[in-house]
């Protein structure tokens, strides 16, 4: 059923909330990273407040403004945005907006490194913990509905079902990232939702908007209780 604006569907809801990018430490001064603003995420929160929900906010070290309203947990690393989510649960709903790095750098330097005549540094990765992955297929104490965003380049819905079905989330917000559509640090967005039953392409339009739309239809979902 459509809601009134101006209602406040989602009082007494608490909503989960990762954005930003994360940094895996190399050396006290370098970092490996994803290019994220988190602009996206802050939107995404603030459009849940304005719906009456408590939301918490774990951000990676982002660009964008922190959403007003929102409890934000400031983190730096994949495996301290996992503790912090963690630590942030229950909620009714999670939404991870975050470009988690995939890889850390498996033993970090505690001394700057130095260069050395020619010779390289050999960086050896391990890869991070999927934070959505981990809380969508939680046994217990599992948000009602979890939801994941994927930044594709190419095949963005075939992608992004894959990814759905592989993380064991409710929806997926696909977005097509590819240089060339100014999506990536720019204001808008163009995304595609998929969720258990198909998926549907949004017009491109600011990422407030995506986020009041998103954020709406997340308050019916709870509403219906059918996810
Ligand atoms: N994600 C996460 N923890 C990770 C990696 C990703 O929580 N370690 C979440 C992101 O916040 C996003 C979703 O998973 O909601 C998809 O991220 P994406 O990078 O597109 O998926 P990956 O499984 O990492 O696949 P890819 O190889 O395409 O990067
Ligand atoms: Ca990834």
């Amino acid at each position: 059923a459509a809601l009134d604006p101006g209602a406040k569907p989602l009082a007494g809801r608490h909503v989960l909330v990762t954005s930003g990018p994360t940094h895996e430490p190399i050396d006290p001064v370098r970092y490996i990273a994803n290019r994220s603003s988190g602009a996206q995420g802050t939107a995404l929160a603030e459009a849940l407040v304005d719906l009456g929900a408590r939301v918490t906010f774990v951000t990676g070290p982002a660009s964008a403004p922190m959403p007003k309203g929102a409890h934000v947990v400031p983190v730096e690393t994949a495996a301290e945005m996992r503790d912090a989510v963690a630590a942030a649960l229950p909620a009714d709903a999670a939404i991870f907006a975050a470009a988690v790095a995939d890889w850390r750098v498996e033993s970090g330097s505690d001394r700057k490194i130095k260069k050395q005549d020619g010779a390289l540094p050999e960086l050896r990765l391990a890869e991070n913990p999927d934070i959505l992955a981990g809380v969508a297929r939680m046994a217990e104490g599992r948000p009602r509905l979890v939801v994941g965003f994927a930044a594709e380049t190419h095949d963005v819905t075939a992608n992004a079902t894959a990814k759905r079905a592989r993380k064991g989330c409710d929806w997926i917000v696909a977005n097509d990232v590819s240089p060339g559509t100014g999506i990536m640090g720019g204001s808008e967005n163009a995304v595609t939702l998929i969720t258990a039953t198909g998926s549907e392409d949004w017009p491109r339009m600011g990422k407030a908007d995506v986020a009041r739309r998103l954020a709406q239809r997340l308050a019916e979902a709870l509403a219906n209780e059918d996810g």
